[in-house]
């Protein structure tokens, strides 16, 4: 039995516009239409007193979202500041960090492709030293490899507290306690745990992530939130002033929204449903999940011995030969979307190692699992059915 089935039921019922059983919450979800109804309402106002005058009427709001946010991730409204996107922000914010000439960046593979590509220029620009930092298996950081690459040096650790192509949870309280240890701050990239993920107690020094994923607020807006004492030793502002108005004001709606239904609650909920599709999904018909099967996430990655699912979601058809797959670059979508940036890149090294070899590859089967129900769909695919009344 699934927990706080309330829950599911107030999500859908405030989007009752919504037409598909939604699954991209790690892509981009699908708003509320009170979220919605905001950001229209905000742009209406435009049209009728013109865009300043709007902000000005709406400003006691958007303080409110800037207060939500520093909820969320711990810290005072002021250390908050609007940004267009995550990659955006990753890059404005070590832009703006102090970092000493040569510096050593502690960075994980598993780091989303553009946020990686920044820290190259950087390293190109600034001669600043990415320092890969050790991981399971699995993808998880080793702590024990993270203590002996402190003590040979680190001034800035950046991660993604949860990979965008993996839905593994970095023990990032554990993480930020050891580097504060040795004094060195953390940047913890929160694009795919906040909104999911409590992320309270973790203490890291800055947190940053678009508002459209598991937060649900509106495309087009994110967050970076710096904490004291690195906020005032910033050398740039990270907020421009002008900006979509109406998507901040959209956020806070969605984030009123989940401390309405209790953050901890609603990762509860999301850890439950995630952990049941990976149950039902693996050694499903030859399909393996990328992620241990109880892991308290919503994401559940697949792969195919014969499809790359990322080559699906991405549009490409190419059918690869059975057992190619060990060499290919999982990270196809983080590569087009660097590319369509404007961001040259190598793939040769952005290709991301953090699925082992094996993962996709036919000779290392994974038992199949007996499958629970399975219907036909009208394409004549075999598909797995609804969860039962009880498990929604
Ligand atoms: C972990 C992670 N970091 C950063 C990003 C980049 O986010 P944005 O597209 O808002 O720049 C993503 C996007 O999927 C992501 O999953």
């Amino acid at each position: 039995m699934l927990p706080h089935g309330e829950l599911g039921r107030a999500w859908r019922d405030a989007r009752a516009a919504c037409r598909v059983v939604h699954l991209d919450a790690a892509g981009c979800s699908c708003p509320s239409q009170a979220t919605f109804d905001t950001v229209v309402g905000h742009l209406q106002r435009e049209v009728e007193i013109g865009g300043y005058a709007a902000e000005t009427e709406a400003a006691a709001r958007i303080e409110e979202t800037r207060a939500a946010i520093g909820r969320l991730v711990g810290l005072a409204p002021e250390a908050v500041s609007f940004t267009a996107n995550a990659s955006k922000a990753f890059a404005d914010l070590l832009s703006a960090w102090p970092l000493p000439e040569g510096a050593r960046i502690g960075v994980l593979a598993s780091d989303f492709a553009t946020n990686r590509a920044f820290v190259d220029v950087l390293a190109a620009r600034r001669g600043v030293e990415p320092m890969s930092l050790p991981a399971d298996a699995a993808g998880r950081v080793n702590l024990d490899g993270v203590a002996a690459a402190l003590r040979e040096g680190l001034d800035l650790v950046a991660v993604p507290h949860v990979a965008s192509h993996r839905g593994v949870v970095q023990p990032a309280a554990a993480l930020t306690a050891l580097c504060h240890e040795r004094g060195v701050p953390v940047v913890l990239d929160a694009a795919q745990s906040a909104g999911q993920v409590d992320l309270a107690g973790i203490g890291a020094d800055a947190w940053l992530a678009p508002s459209r994923k598991w937060l649900r607020g509106p495309r087009g807006v994110g967050f970076v939130a710096v904490a004291e004492p690195w906020r005032t030793r910033l050398d740039a502002p990270l907020e421009a002033k002008e900006g979509p108005i109406a998507a901040r004001l959209g956020l806070g709606v969605a984030l009123r929204e989940m401390e309405a239904a209790g953050a901890g609650r609603v990762a509860e909920r999301i850890a439950a449903l995630g952990t049941l599709a990976r149950r039902r999904l693996d050694g499903l018909d030859g399909w393996r999940v990328g992620e241990p099967l109880d892991e308290p996430f919503g994401l559940a990655r697949t792969c195919h011995h014969l499809i790359h699912t990322k080559m699906v979601h991405t549009g490409q058809r190419r059918r690869p030969r059975p057992g190619r797959f060990a060499g290919f670059s999982e990270n196809a979508y983080s590569l087009r979307n660097l590319r369509n940036r404007g961001v040259p890149c190598d793939p040769s090294r952005h290709a991301s190692p953090c699925w082992p070899p094996s993962f996709c590859s036919p000779e290392a089967p994974r038992a199949p699992t007996p499958l629970a129900r399975r219907t036909a769909t009208t394409s004549g695919r075999a598909a797995t059915t609804a969860p039962a009344a009880g498990e929604r």
